[in-house]
């Protein structure tokens, strides 16, 4: 065999295992995967821009010659166990190259998980946490301090005395107990004469369920309260409304979590008096980039955290604060979205 021959024939091995390692989409030389990214739910303005972060990872990665086709799937409502595992498991039958997943229940989602790990599938996790180990890396906000900064945020407002409720959201919703915690935690530390007249009950997955929640706690609670902090979006739109409904909005304190055009213009209006917001954009980008790198066989830190932050009238105007309340999704999602 000529020295010619045998090159020509190394060439063509060569060639052949790339082609083998894309087809399998894993591996350092792999530069095609399908990526399927799962949000708790669709009803939230929040996921639209975790799914623009997640194109957006997908764009840059093109530019570099790897091709990632990102397919966009979720549950309506936060609450509907069953649909996202069906989701999770429609997937596995499909054949992916991985699972992009923020899991509405840190239990429910985890067998279904674990069967896609041992079917050779990996699960990087994003925004809310799963009860297992079986994942290749856990990408979300910092949710107990999400808390904190909410509770200290209310001592300032309140001066440090008064009767404070938290509506809570979900059970199994991870990323929301935790701000509760950090909350409540941070309060009873830091702040001794502020009382927690109620911390039990949920407001539920939706907007509506939220303001009826809301709406009885006001009965109940009202007339002798001070401040409330609200975990997540669908929860404060809720209590939003229903102080509204009753003429309490801008007399009690009120503090929320996550950002919509509604929540600016309440707090412009002196209606929302904080807002604690995380980097929805970034979460699902750095998701992406860090499964991408996984598949790579690439090395990836366990833990990503996508920062948290209080909003308050006072830094509002900010460039950052503009930002993060607004964050750029129909760049990535096209208009109208
Ligand atoms: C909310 O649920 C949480 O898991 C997200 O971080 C967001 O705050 C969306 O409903």
């Amino acid at each position: 065999m000529t020295l010619r021959t045998f090159w020509r024939a190394a060439a063509v091995l060569a060639l052949a295992a790339v082609c083998a390692a894309c087809s399998r989409g894993s591996g350092d030389t792999a530069r095609s995967f399908t990526l399927a990214v799962i949000p708790k739910g669709t009803t939230n303005e929040f996921w639209k821009s975790t799914h623009a972060g997640a194109v957006k990872a997908a764009d840059e990665l093109k530019g570099k010659g790897v091709d990632v086709s990102i397919v966009w799937k979720g549950p309506l409502r936060e609450d509907d166990r069953e649909q996202q595992v069906q989701v999770v498991e429609g997937f596995l039958s499909q054949g992916v190259s991985g699972l992009v997943l923020a899991p509405l229940d840190e239990r429910a989602l985890v067998r279904p998980v674990e069967e896609a790990a041992r079917a050779g599938i990996p699960t990087l996790i994003f925004d809310s946490d799963l009860a297992s180990k079986e994942i290749v890396s856990f990408v979300a906000t910092d949710n107990y301090q999400g808390g904190v900064l909410a509770a200290r945020e209310m001592g300032k407002l309140l001066d440090g005395k008064g009767n404070v409720l938290l509506l809570r959201y979900q059970e199994g919703s991870a990323s929301t107990t935790f701000r509760e915690e950090g909350f409540l935690d941070t309060l009873k530390k830091e702040f001794p004469n502020i009382r927690i007249v109620s911390s039990d009950q949920y407001a539920g997955a939706t907007r509506d369920t939220a303001k009826r929640a809301s709406e009885n706690l006001l009965n109940r609670f009202g007339p002798r309260l001070q401040g409330i902090f609200c975990v997540n979006e669908s929860s404060t739109a809720g209590m939003l409304l229903a102080l509204q409904d009753i003429n309490r909005a801008g007399r009690i304190k009120l503090i929320g979590f996550d950002s919509t055009q509604a929540f600016i213009d309440a707090m412009r209006a002196g209606q929302l008096h904080g807002l604690v917001v995380q980097d929805p954009l970034n979460m699902g980008y750095r998701a992406v980039l860090t499964m991408v790198d996984y598949l790579q066989k690439k090395p990836v830190e366990k833990r990503v955290d996508t920062g948290v932050w209080m909003i308050t009238p006072q830094n509002i105007d900010e460039e950052r604060s503009q930002v993060l309340l607004k964050p750029p999704y129909q760049k990535y999602l096209g208009e109208g979205q």
